[in-house]
């Protein structure tokens, strides 16, 4: 190494700033520090009555015997009664992951469903997560909603969970960065949103009670990280906590979690909101909890007189209670939601809002193989489709975050009985054909369809056309895990069969996670459109016949089997009985879940540290154009990169930074990540932001760095990368 060499690691070295990040873009940060000011001044009028007023909500819906629905409520998830003698407006809460939820169609209105949340990650595009969000709130304004449930960000550490449609990715940088993003873009109308579900709820299997063990060292460089920077990045007014336990605790109970962690460590001012039916008694109040949310759903109404005892009785609980109103409050006014009032009412622009729903469907699509087959020629001649109810509509995830237009869903496929939460769990379908966007997209073809139900009727029909397009489905809902990862209802056999019958055999995914591909080398292209939303259908056409390059790369590792999965087997799933309010069945609720078998390495992480080959890596996504990545160079915090265009048509490409070693040690992390739109031959010089605590081990209560050489270096996936670049970094060590 050469001396000039030493000096650019020395001066590398030293402008290592600790801890940097991208700053938000699109929106002001929320001023929640002038928030608090205020919020303090009202509690100090409250009476010892309306002290309990803000700490509880209900459940507007008309399940629960004895519930009276107020009047000014609006259907949906919740309602806080607000208290006018001091000007605090109530709270109207909706679900809103994925668009104003649906509620069985109960409030006869509708609202525009984006993609699914891995979709939204897909396009690893802040900016359109962003636009996503503004979408969402501006609907929700417009009905008079100023409080959403949204900002879903678990991890993904077991790609069967029920709910991994509902989030981002497997990556704590990416989920956050992201979740922080759509969450800026809600709170841009005066509206609070969540972030969810807090902390280490990894699966819907006994979800109210499975106890997850984790070194708190593991959880702040992963699922706690992704939470950190979606808080730093979005600024949410609420952090609704999460069913499961932590170390034995209720997550809404969870001294560590809501004290020490959010609180304490990270110095958040917003309030916490239990998830519905999540809070096991009043001792939650003095553990974090903020807020009992659906009451009807818990056991008892805990944050309402019995709260207001305690507080008289015990002044922990009432500086307590004084607390919980000042986060409530802070919430309130930092996002204005008394001075600038939801409107309902308004009329909703669905034409735009539905531009919205189908480019971030477009971004989202991953193409997976290609042998040629893509993109279609217009000129086409036949094409056959085949199954997956392509001729109806696009598949939609189920659960809370359930979204449909005025109309209702295009299709239902009944499977959640007949209790009160069965039509949250059955199949729908969005009112978005792919057979009928097809059509427009080739008008001289020939185009049939088959159901798919009958294998020899759907390859009779494949042998005579040009073109096979085989949709196959995977549904997943709330309140229930996948056994595994196949495509259902013998879907593999009839690909495998289309595909030997037409070389030209195009396999269109929609999956609410990864799935196993049996017949992957039998077909000539595999696209994963996800759950695609209000416009699925139109996205879809777009990208098989090349009006979209597709440029939306994997935020979640395909794995190759079970085995390779830190837990191959998903322990209760086999007696735990498909159910959407999760209670444990009678003498049922010890289930654990072991996240330190892979600890921080979630995802790719782990498959890294096995040198295990998944069916696809994360990051992973092809293009009709080819790119290249070049010039790669790390000075201080600041990486700067340049991708190009190789190839002959447009397309988006993502440029991803890894980190592979860290002082002689392999590691996997990404540390960085930018979507650009290339013309052919152009290029685009790409600068990010290395924030440290992505390099860094969480140990003795903060984060350090060990000297050393650091090596990172450019991929095209998780997987495949280039060459490295080395820096030397001193140690150092520093708090949150
Ligand atoms: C879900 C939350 C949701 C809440 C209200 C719960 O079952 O876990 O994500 O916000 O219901 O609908």
């Amino acid at each position: 190494m050469t001396r000039r060499t030493h000096l650019a690691i020395a001066l590398a070295a030293t402008a290592l700033t600790v801890p940097t990040l991208l700053r938000a873009q699109q929106a002001p940060a929320i001023d929640m520090a002038s928030a608090e000011i205020r919020a303090t001044a009202t509690v100090k009028q409250m009476t010892a009555d309306e002290k309990v007023v803000l700490t509880h909500g209900m459940m507007p819906l008309p399940f629960f015997p004895g519930t009276v629905i107020p009047a000014e409520a609006i259907l949906g998830a919740g309602y806080i009664h607000g208290i006018p003698r001091l000007g605090v407006p109530a709270l109207t809460e909706t679900d809103a992951s994925l668009g104003v939820s649906w509620v069985g169609g109960i409030r006869k209105d509708g609202a525009t469903a984006l993609p699914s949340g891995l979709s939204q990650a897909a396009s690893w595009n802040t900016d359109l997560l962003y636009r996503g969000g503004a979408m969402i709130g501006s609907e929700a304004r417009a009905k008079g909603f100023n409080v959403l449930l949204a900002g879903g960000v678990n991890l993904m550490r077991d790609p069967r969970n029920g709910r991994t449609f509902e989030y981002l990715a497997e990556d704590p940088l990416l989920s956050g960065m992201l979740v922080g993003a759509a969450i800026r873009g809600v709170q841009s109308n005066h509206i609070i949103s969540t972030i969810k579900h807090f902390a280490l709820n990894g699966q819907e299997t006994g979800r109210k009670y499975v106890d997850v063990k984790i070194d708190e060292g593991a959880a702040r460089e992963s699922d706690l990280l992704a939470f950190q920077i979606g808080i730093e990045q979005g600024h949410p007014g609420s952090v609704m906590c999460s069913y499961n336990r932590v170390h034995g605790e209720q997550g809404c109970a969870s001294d560590w979690l809501l004290n020490k962690v959010l609180k304490q460590s990270w110095g958040w001012k917003g309030f916490v909101m239990s998830d519905w039916g999540a809070v096991p008694g009043v001792q939650a109040a003095l553990n974090g909890l903020d807020q009992q949310s659906g009451a009807q759903m818990d056991p008892a109404l805990f944050f309402g007189d019995v709260l207001k005892a305690k507080a008289a009785s015990d002044p922990a609980y009432a500086a307590r209670l004084d607390d919980m109103n000042k986060r409530v409050l802070t919430a309130i006014y930092a996002a204005g939601i008394d001075r600038t009032p939801a409107t309902p009412g308004t009329a909703i622009d669905f034409a735009k809002n539905a531009g919205v729903a189908e480019e971030t469907a477009k971004q989202g699509i991953v193409l997976l193989k290609n042998n040629g087959a893509l993109p279609l020629a217009k000129s086409a001649r036949s094409i056959a489709v085949i199954g997956g109810y392509a001729d109806t509509g696009v598949l939609a995830g189920s659960g809370s975050s359930l979204v449909h237009s005025v109309d209702g869903p295009a299709a239902t496929r009944s499977s959640g009985g007949d209790g009160a939460f069965a039509a949250l769990m059955s199949q729908s379908y969005h009112r978005s054909a792919p057979l009928k966007a097809i059509k427009a997209a080739a008008p001289a073809a020939t185009v049939t369809f088959r159901d798919g139900r009958y294998i020899a009727d759907a390859v009779e029909k494949a042998k005579q056309a040009e073109v096979a397009i085989v949709f196959a489905n995977e549904w997943r809902t709330e309140g229930l895990d996948q056994p595994d990862l196949s495509l259902p209802d013998g879907q593999d056999a009839l690909i495998a069969a289309v595909a030997a019958a037409n070389p030209n055999t195009i396999v269109v995914l929609q999956t609410g996670g990864p799935v196993m591909m049996p017949w992957l080398d039998k077909v000539a292209a595999v696209v994963e459109a996800w759950y695609p939303g209000a416009r699925g259908g139109e996205a879809i056409a777009s990208v098989l016949f090349g009006d979209t390059n597709p440029g939306g790369r994997l935020p979640v590792t395909f794995p190759a089997s079970l085995e390779q999965l830190p837990r191959p087997r998903l322990d209760g799933s086999d007696w735990v009985e498909p159910n959407f309010a999760g209670d444990p069945a009678p003498g049922k609720d010890q289930l654990h879940a072991d996240y330190d078998i892979e600890g921080s390495d979630v995802g790719y992480r782990w498959f890294a540290r096995k040198g295990a080959k998944p069916l696809f890596p994360f990051g992973f996504g092809l293009s009709y154009t080819s790119f290249s990545h070049n010039g790669l160079k790390v000075a201080g915090n600041t990486a700067q990169f340049t991708l190009s265009n190789t190839g002959k048509v447009k397309g988006d490409d993502v440029g991803q930074l890894y980190l592979v070693s860290r002082a002689g040690q392999p590691k996997r992390r990404l540390v960085g990540f930018k979507r650009v739109t290339l013309v052919p031959g152009g290029s685009q010089k790409v600068s990010l932001t290395i924030d440290p605590r992505i390099l860094a081990d969480w140990k003795d209560g903060g984060w350090s760095l060990p000297a050393g050489e650091y090596a990172f270096a450019l991929g095209s996936d998780a997987e495949n990368l280039g060459p490295a670049v080395t820096v030397k970094w001193a140690a150092r060590a520093w708090k949150d």
